[in-house]
């Protein structure tokens, strides 16, 4: 059996978290700024409007949704945008404190995003059930050498351990949810653990699985 030893570490710039390749410096460090979302040309267009549908929003009606893998909270922020009240889940504990240092950052533009830090399958249970779960687990890394962003390979460094346990994800989501999961997909993927969802909503390159429950 091998370990791999992690590299990555969080430092502190006047109250700025990042993360950073301690063994690669050179390798470009992640932060998370909200307001730099606003700027995301994808933003309000395709991918995202297609989960907008995919969660069931209607116009004015409020809704409460539990992004149950917060990561670097590029959706989450986009559903709170919307208008969505939105409770994120993340478990790797250095990206939960970017996201909670961002969050600290933009308190005043985004009051309706919360973060709870630690391992959804064992949160979900305790918390009272939300309309929607939404889920977005890591795709298991492709042994290919394809590079990915510079801005993401400290990302890919960090999930390269994770448990890869999405189908008790689902499983315990279908369990708690009010009204629906939604699955976030590459677009040619199997559904997650091969559980067939009601319909699918398909992008260029990704599609959402919506499983309603009841
Ligand atoms: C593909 S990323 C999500 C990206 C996110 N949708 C965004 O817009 O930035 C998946 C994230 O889910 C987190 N995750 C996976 N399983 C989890 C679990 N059981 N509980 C909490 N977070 C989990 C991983 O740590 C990872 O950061």
């Amino acid at each position: 059996m091998s370990a791999t030893i992690n590299p990555i570490e969080l430092v502190n710039e006047n109250d700025h978290l990042q993360l950073i390749n301690r063994l690669d410096p050179k390798m470009t460090p992640l932060a998370i700024d909200f307001l730099s979302y606003y700027h995301d040309m994808t933003l309000g267009q395709g991918g995202r409007r297609l989960l907008l549908k995919a969660l069931g929003v209607k116009d004015k009606v409020r809704m409460h949704v539990l992004d149950a893998t917060a990561g670097l909270g590029r959706d989450a922020f986009f559903m709170a945008k919307f208008g969505l009240d939105v409770t994120m889940i993340e478990r790797s504990p250095l990206l939960a404190q970017l996201l909670n240092n961002a969050l600290k950052h933009n308190a005043t533009t985004i009051k309706r995003l919360k973060l709870l830090s630690g391992d959804a399958l064992k949160l979900i249970p305790t918390l009272a059930p939300f309309e929607v779960i939404y889920l977005d687990p890591m795709f298991p890394q492709k042994k290919s050498k394809a590079k990915v962003k510079k801005d993401l390979q400290i990302l890919q460094i960090l999930h390269q351990d994770e448990p890869q346990d999405s189908t008790e994800l689902l499983k315990i989501a279908l369990k708690h949810t009010k009204n629906r999961v939604v699955v976030k997909r590459p677009i040619n993927a199997p559904f997650l653990d091969f559980i067939q969802p009601q319909w699918s909503l398909r992008g260029t390159t990704i599609r959402f699985d919506v499983y309603v429950s009841r």
